[in-house]
């Protein structure tokens, strides 16, 4: 079979924690070729992820690999992108209400979702759109809670099974790399105690809940490579995706005994934090609010041999130790 043959499988957020690293199991697979989405083709994050993939892969894996220009903004641009498309993988980026305007019913986020329903209701080939969801906070926690950056995800789904797109939603966990720095954006999460005696992670819940962590391009790209030859039988279904649950405490210890987990209070929280994260870490204390927030779909959890694959979020955590810890 020629490149050209190959199922074409439009990876949006290409050059982001979510989806960067679902590249090298799509292309190390060689069943698909890829066109992984950006808004610059020529940016200094594509120049790395190609880098990366080409010190990675055997030489030409990327054959199978185009990257497109699209803006998630505008239907037309997304329409583009999704031209000829066999499978999508679809997920937007959070968007945040002004902390002091009144809380909205939703915000960029829905819309974008709704962009996304659209041009993919207009792709004639496509097979399945795998739709990366989240909980819906408010059946999680009855009624209490609404965090937008969840519900927002949950309502799409909704709207994408309502108007009868095939779609799957994938649920990844909370992303390992959280812990790690974002030039230009936060800083280490896990800083020198102010006693000068190792590390603190300081949060705002129970160092001991535990929830499901996930390395999220790595545990999605190797989900999908069981999910996609038998879409159809997870049609309009979630697929959970993450290594096993932790918390913040075992976290900390993987990390090394050096770093402790600090339960801070809100007001201290808020200094750093946007009202919608925190109120996603009040969730995490609710019973039960994984499933909660799924209950009107089904749920299937891959086989064993598929999240035996998963990454070890213990040995992740080793492994990362010193670009948590800003060494
Ligand atoms: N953090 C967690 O624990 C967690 C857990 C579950 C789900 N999530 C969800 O994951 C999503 C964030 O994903 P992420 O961590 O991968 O984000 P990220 O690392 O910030 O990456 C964002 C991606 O979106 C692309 N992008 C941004 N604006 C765009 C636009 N206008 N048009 C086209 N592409 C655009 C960026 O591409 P370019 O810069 O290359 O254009 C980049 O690839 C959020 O919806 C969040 O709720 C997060």
């Amino acid at each position: 079979m020629t490149v050209s043959e190959l199922p074409l499988m439009v990876v949006m957020g290409a050059t982001g924690t979510q989806c960067r690293g679902m590249l090298l199991p799509l292309l190390q697979c060689e069943r698909y070729r890829i066109r992984a989405l950006t808004r610059d083709t020529a940016s200094d994050s594509v120049s790395r992820t190609k880098s990366w993939l080409e010190s990675v892969l055997p030489a030409g894996a990327l054959e199978r690999l185009e990257w497109m220009a699209c803006d998630i903004m505008s239907l037309e641009s997304l329409t583009r992108a999704f031209n000829g498309a066999h499978y999508i993988y679809a997920m937007t980026r959070d968007s945040y209400p002004p902390r002091d305007a009144p809380y909205p019913d939703h915000t960029e986020q829905y819309h974008t979702g709704l962009r996304i329903l659209e041009a993919a209701l207009a792709t004639s080939t496509l097979k399945m759109l795998f739709w990366s969801v989240l909980q819906d906070a408010g059946k999680a926690t009855d009624g209490k809670l609404r965090v937008l950056t969840f519900t927002e995800k949950a309502d799409v789904f909704r709207e994408m099974l309502k108007r009868g797109l095939k779609v799957v939603g994938v649920a990844p966990g909370w992303f390992m790399q959280n812990l790690l720095p974002v030039p230009g954006c936060h800083e280490n999460p896990v800083q020198k105690a102010k006693d000068g005696n190792g590390y603190e992670h300081r949060l705002p819940y129970s160092p001991d809940l535990p929830f499901r962590v996930t390395d999220p391009g790595h545990d999605i790209g190797t989900m999908l490579l069981w999910a996609i030859p038998q879409a159809d039988s997870l049609n309009h279904k979630i697929v959970p995706v993450g290594s096993r649950l932790m918390s913040t405490r075992e976290i900390c210890q993987a990390v090394g005994e050096d770093v402790k987990p600090v339960q801070i209070g809100r007001e201290e929280a808020l200094k750093f934090m946007d009202p919608v994260d925190l109120e996603m870490m009040d969730m995490l204390g609710y019973d039960k609010w994984e499933e909660k927030g799924f209950q009107e779909w089904q749920l299937v959890e891959p086989p064993k041999e598929v999240t035996d694959r998963y990454s070890d979020p213990v040995k992740w955590h080793q492994d990362h130790r010193k670009e948590i810890l800003g060494m």
